[in-house]
């Protein structure tokens, strides 16, 4: 978040609208896929509060392989239907965890994550490409208008995969 969103107290829907709006703009002139999901990684990490984990993984092989992220070193390679980003991926589908630690399987990358926010990214045909993943240390710390706004980012991210050159 930036000191001035800070200061004016926006709202999550202003605030996942502003971030939708610097992604564009980050991400508009550029085509190499790392470069931008790198950029968007450190945008959610930064842009909002109390988070200590934020990037992706893509689909690979069959599993789960880490892409680009900031916060803690991550596990890298986790199965379909392990964890909740295996289990969002599994079933492609978006997963808004409260308290990680009662979701069966829970990967714990980082010790401080307490909830977390999962959201697949499709192929125009559906297929799954991947997630973005957001941790963070505050138990619900993800209410709908998260999920609404990530999932509005997905969108966004997935323009940029089906894009690149
Ligand atoms: N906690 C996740 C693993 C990924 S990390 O949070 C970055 C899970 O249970 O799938």
């Amino acid at each position: 978040m930036t000191p001035a969103m800070q200061a004016e107290h926006i709202s999550k829907v202003e605030l996942y609208a502003e971030l939708a709006a610097q992604l564009r703009a980050l991400t508009g002139n550029e085509s190499d896929p790392i470069a931008n999901l790198a950029n968007c990684a450190a945008l959610l990490f930064h842009g909002l509060a109390e988070v200590n984990w934020a990037g992706f993984y893509f689909l690979k092989d069959g599993q789960l392989v880490l892409g680009p992220f900031q916060g803690r070193p991550a596990c890298v390679r986790i199965p379909l239907g392990r964890g909740v980003c295996g289990t969002a991926a599994a079933k492609s589908i978006t997963l808004r965890v409260a308290d990680v630690h009662d979701f069966a399987g829970h990967i714990a990358c980082d010790s401080a994550s307490n909830s977390e926010l999962v959201t697949p990214l499709l192929a125009p045909d559906g297929s799954l490409l991947g997630l973005l993943d957001l941790d963070s240390p505050k138990l619900g710390r993800f209410n709908a208008d998260d999920e609404t706004g990530v999932q509005n980012l997905a969108r966004i991210i997935e323009q940029l995969l089906w894009t690149k050159k």
